[in-house]
């Protein structure tokens, strides 16, 4: 059994090394107009989650993981590019503690921005693969593919009465779980592993990411904003339909499923409302449900792991599901 401690230095190290690369990615280029907006959106706080599963998923299958920095660099820039464009759609001004890039520069720069972003990511991805180039891009414009649909299903359900807990799961698959998926997908992909290690780790990867969006709506109730680094209770004054929205109506009545219902036909709620609308889940009983899927798909991924052979991995990609269903950001 690996300490937790050098896991925890492992990641960190990692974690270094993929800020310092990215900051030299966008720095020379011109014009400045196009990528600084994209530099700031680059720059340091997110947390890395994609490109270090790009990175430890060729570890897992006994690659040399350092072929796969390129590929790590551009799923980062693919992320960032859906986070600008996202931010847009959801009317969000802060993020990772700063302003978002429409609201720092304006809405067009940002539409740019998040183009420029998803155009050097391709041009990193690609700038390394020689062997199994071929099925590394078609995995990662699969990703790419299936964010855009599951965004376009995030806004389409903004609108929508009737959208079921099943619908909701096929959107965050889209929007959140292909992205994880198919970073662990290309990582191992690179490193070379057998069709069963690309396998078992793309679907890790998807509910690993399943998890991850239930948690992230539930921390946009519960987070500490400070910590999270977003605005709580974004999802209710956008009218989203998260997790607990849909799991809320499925439980309440009378007065409460007015409440909630309240929420569709305004299309969101005031922030001066966020506090009740957090008081009616907590009674619902839906913190708690979200906290039970987030468990049940976090085992779900473990479970995939029986494929990786190699212990220190193995523990590897245990941890990082488990630190994740700790996050509070
Ligand atoms: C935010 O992703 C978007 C979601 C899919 C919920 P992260 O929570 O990974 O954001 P950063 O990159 O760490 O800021
Ligand atoms: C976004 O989901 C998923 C993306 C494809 C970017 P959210 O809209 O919940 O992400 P945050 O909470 O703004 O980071
Ligand atoms: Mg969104
Ligand atoms: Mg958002
Ligand atoms: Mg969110």
């Amino acid at each position: 059994m690996i300490a937790e401690k050098d896991f925890n230095s492992l990641i960190e190290k990692e974690r270094k090394i993929i800020n310092a690369k990215l900051k030299k990615v966008l720095a020379k280029r011109k014009p400045r107009s196009l990528y600084e907006p994209s530099d700031y959106i680059l720059a340091d706080q997110g947390k890395r989650l994609r490109p270090l599963l790009v990175l430890f998923a060729a570890k897992a299958v006994g690659g040399n993981y350092k072929q796969a920095y390129n590929a790590a660099l551009a799923v980062e820039m693919l992320h960032n590019f859906t986070l600008v464009h996202d931010d847009i759609m959801d009317n969000a001004d802060k993020r990772r503690n700063k302003l978002t890039v429409h609201v720092k520069y304006d809405v067009n720069t940002a539409i740019l921005a998040g183009d420029g972003l998803l155009a050097v990511a391709y041009e990193y991805l690609l700038k390394d693969l020689i062997v199994p180039g071929n099925e590394v891009a078609q995995y990662f414009t699969k990703g790419l593919v299936e964010v855009c649909e599951g965004q376009s299903l995030d806004k389409e359900f903004e609108l929508e009465s009737s959208v079921t807990i099943a619908d909701y799961l096929t959107m965050i698959t889209k929007k959140t779980a292909a992205m994880v998926e198919m970073c662990c997908a290309i990582g191992a992909k690179i490193g070379g592993g057998s069709s069963d290690e690309v396998n078992a780790l793309a679907c890790y990867g998807k509910y690993l990411g399943i998890a991850f969006q239930i948690q992230d709506d539930l921390l946009d109730i519960i987070g500490d904003e400070k910590e999270f680094g977003k605005k709580i209770g974004g999802d209710l004054i956008e009218g989203k339909k998260t997790f607990l929205f849909l799991k809320a109506l499925t439980k309440a009545k009378g007065k409460e499923r007015t409440a909630l219902q309240k929420v569709i036909i305004n299309k969101g709620i005031k922030s001066t409302e966020v506090e009740n609308y957090k008081m009616l889940y907590k009674k619902l009983g839906v913190l708690s449900d979200a906290q039970k899927e987030i468990a049940s798909y976090t085992k779900r991924a473990l479970r995939q792991l029986i494929y990786i052979k190699n212990i220190q991995e193995n523990e590897l990609f245990t941890f990082i599901a488990h630190s994740l269903i700790k996050r509070t950001y």
